[in-house]
């Protein structure tokens, strides 16, 4: 079986942006691969793409005219740049050059490719390549980053030899590659349609303009899960605590600091959504008050007077059209007794405990699992953290399914 056998995307409707640059000779090819696995695509093509390769050529591979120009009378009188914007069930840029990255990012409609980004509702991905300085430069990196946060998913690039002679990261990913990702995305993915709100990383509570409560949390646990559940095709927003690691591509990322800035994150998020997986380590106290100048060392000792804060899981728990709610528990000893006794109390449907101290759990690569859910348990051995997100996020969509099945017998 050949990788474009492998994937159903049969009749489904790929808009593919071609931006200059001279990798755009290898899109004919994603092209070629994506029309084999019986996708419908409309290329559609900037000016500049024009120069590094002719229209013609994907006009005979995918059996429809190329697309350029948002005032083409012949096409606005028939399928004009808004009935394209809704045919799209996924815009793919490839190449995306740096200054398209720019434009997509300030929001420009210049031209039909860009104004097609802004005029859809259909998810967005973009292959970028360019000479590597210019992926480095930091105005490219700013641009990346910001339309990751808006959930554009960023696919490459690859490393190696560039067409100017330099080394690094700048290629365009393979076409057998972006094939793959657009399989993943369209045409597999338990959890397609689904939409869920995540929470990683601490929360910090401040004491004062400079100092705060925290803990160790790297976010790397709760990140590997928002990734697992897009590469499952769900639609995810994260609500992140302060940490150092990327957005995952195709994540919507909301940061917060505080456990009551969480709390309201998460419940303007949570409406409408089928899932909620709550792995931040939120701090359970705040101090009761926040100085507004810097504590002077004058006193030997010092007190701190701490209020509970809200239990985000336990509020979303009690929704009257509550999402599937799992919980994470953070343990030290008995994990299984604790973690049981956490699911109850909070009402939750399934929880993944994890021991945590003495080097295990906070902060690491790996960890392990002990998932529970009414009427079953699961062990997840000790393993890099994103391949153990993959297996939980498994076992959470084989759950929804069996509670769906429960709830609709039919
Ligand atoms: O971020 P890493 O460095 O990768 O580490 C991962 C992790 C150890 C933080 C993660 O695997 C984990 O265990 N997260 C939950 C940590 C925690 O706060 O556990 P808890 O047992 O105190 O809380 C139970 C559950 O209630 C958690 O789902 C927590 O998100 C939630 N909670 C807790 C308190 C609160 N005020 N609101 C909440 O929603």
């Amino acid at each position: 079986m050949t990788v474009s056998d492998h994937f159903r995307l049969r009749d489904r409707h790929i808009l593919l942006g071609v931006t200059g640059g001279i990798a755009a000779y290898k899109t004919a090819e994603l092209a070629r691969l994506l029309v084999r696995a019986g996708a419908d695509v409309q290329v559609v093509m900037t000016e500049a793409a024009g120069i590094f390769i002719g229209g013609s050529t994907f006009q005979a591979i995918t059996g429809r005219p190329v697309r350029r120009s948002l005032f083409d009378p012949a096409h606005e009188a028939a399928m004009g740049h808004i009935e394209l914007a809704r045919w799209a069930e996924l815009i793919l840029v490839a190449p995306a050059s740096a200054d398209f990255l720019a434009r997509l990012h300030a929001g420009l409609a210049d031209d039909l490719l860009s104004t097609l980004c802004l005029a859809s509702e259909a998810p967005l991905a973009v292959a970028p390549a360019m000479n590597r300085n210019m992926w480095r430069h930091p105005a490219t990196a700013a641009n990346v980053e910001a339309l990751r946060v808006r959930g554009v998913r960023v696919w490459g690039p690859a490393e190696g030899e560039q067409a100017c002679g330099d080394q690094g990261p700048g290629r365009l990913l393979e076409p057998a590659e972006l094939l793959v990702r657009v399989g993943e995305w369209l045409g597999q993915g338990s959890l397609i349609g689904r939409k869920a709100v995540v929470t990683a990383g601490p929360t910090r509570e401040p004491l004062d303009p400079v100092r705060f409560l925290g803990n160790r949390s790297s976010g790397k646990m709760g990140y590997a899960v928002a990734e697992a559940l897009v590469r499952e095709g769900a639609d995810v927003i994260l609500v992140s605590g302060p940490v150092s690691l990327d957005v995952p591509s195709g994540v919507r990322r909301v940061s917060v600091e505080t456990a009551l800035a969480m709390r309201e994150a998460v419940l303007d998020a949570v409406t409408g959504v089928d899932l909620f997986v709550a792995c931040a380590a939120v701090a359970d106290y705040r101090p009761r008050q926040i100085v507004d100048q810097k504590i002077k060392k004058t006193e030997e000792t010092l007190r701190l007077e701490l209020v509970r804060n809200p239990d985000i899981l336990r509020e979303v728990a009690a929704l009257p059209d509550r999402p599937f709610c799992v919980g994470f528990a953070a343990e030290t000893d008995a994990l299984a007794v604790h973690a049981e006794a956490k699911r109850k109390a909070k009402g939750i449907d399934m929880i993944a405990a994890n021991l945590v101290g003495g080097g295990e759990g906070f902060e690491t690569d790996d960890n392990a699992l002990l998932v529970l859910w009414e009427g079953g348990w699961l062990e997840l051995p000790r393993q890099q953290k994103t391949r153990l997100a993959e297996q939980l996020v498994s076992v959470i969509a084989e759950s929804m399914d069996a509670q769906a099945t429960i709830e609709d017998p039919r």
